[in-house]
């Protein structure tokens, strides 16, 4: 069986595609509440290499220095147990996205211990390097089940690294001089 492609066809299915990526756009600058796949293709958050330095520019010192490539091989050691994509998926750790400006304790539908709701701060890039440095010291009786990283460029590398990848792409446009996706502004 042959089935044949005419050009029109092909037409046809390029408009279709693209009226479905701009019904995604629009569903999410909507709705940013729903929770849905959709938001995944609606907000990639992979920069050029332009972009990340840019963006890494705005970041406070040291971690404006950082190297991000370095940041990401240390997230292996977080991966198991939290996401950072837009699709907000809890495991067995809360997902990080959004993380920077989240107060501690906070994310809707993760289930938390008291020590950590109790640790009552915002995660910046401090609060973020102490407690990395030693969760169960700073954050006592925590059941994040895990050791810390000591090592200070391994965590500046990782905070900068995460504050890039975790920070919704709408909210760093302003500090990308070119291309801040489409998020941002209405399409005509
Ligand atoms: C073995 C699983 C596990 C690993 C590995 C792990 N975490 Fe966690 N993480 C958790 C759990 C569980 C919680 C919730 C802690 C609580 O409620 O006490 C948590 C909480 C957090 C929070 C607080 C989030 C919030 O919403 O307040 C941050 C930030 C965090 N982890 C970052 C990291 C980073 C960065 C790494 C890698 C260096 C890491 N975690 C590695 C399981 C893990």
């Amino acid at each position: 069986m042959t089935i044949k492609v005419h050009p029109p066809a092909t037409v046809l299915v390029l408009v279709a595609v693209l009226a479905i990526s701009i019904a995604g756009c629009q569903r999410h600058q909507g709705a940013d509440n729903d929770s849905g796949t959709s938001m995944v293709m609606a907000e990639p958050t992979d920069y050029s290499p332009s972009q990340k330095a840019a963006i890494l520019e705005t970041f406070p010192a040291p971690y404006n220095t950082a190297d991000l490539a370095a940041g990401e091989k240390q997230f292996a050691k977080c991966r198991a147990c939290h996401t950072i994509t837009p699709d907000r998926m809890n495991m067995t750790g809360p997902h990080l996205y959004g993380l920077f400006g989240r107060k501690s304790g906070t994310e809707p539908g993760y289930t938390y211990t008291e020590a950590m709701t109790a640790h009552n701060v915002v995660w910046d890039f401090g609060t973020l390097d102490t407690y990395i440095n030693a969760p169960q010291q700073v954050v006592k009786g925590t059941k994040m089940g895990y050791t810390g990283i000591q090592n200070a460029t391994d965590r500046h590398n990782l905070i900068a690294y995460l504050a890039l990848e975790t920070t919704p792409r709408s909210e760093s446009a302003g500090t990308v001089s070119q291309g801040a996706s489409s998020q941002s502004q209405k399409l005509p």
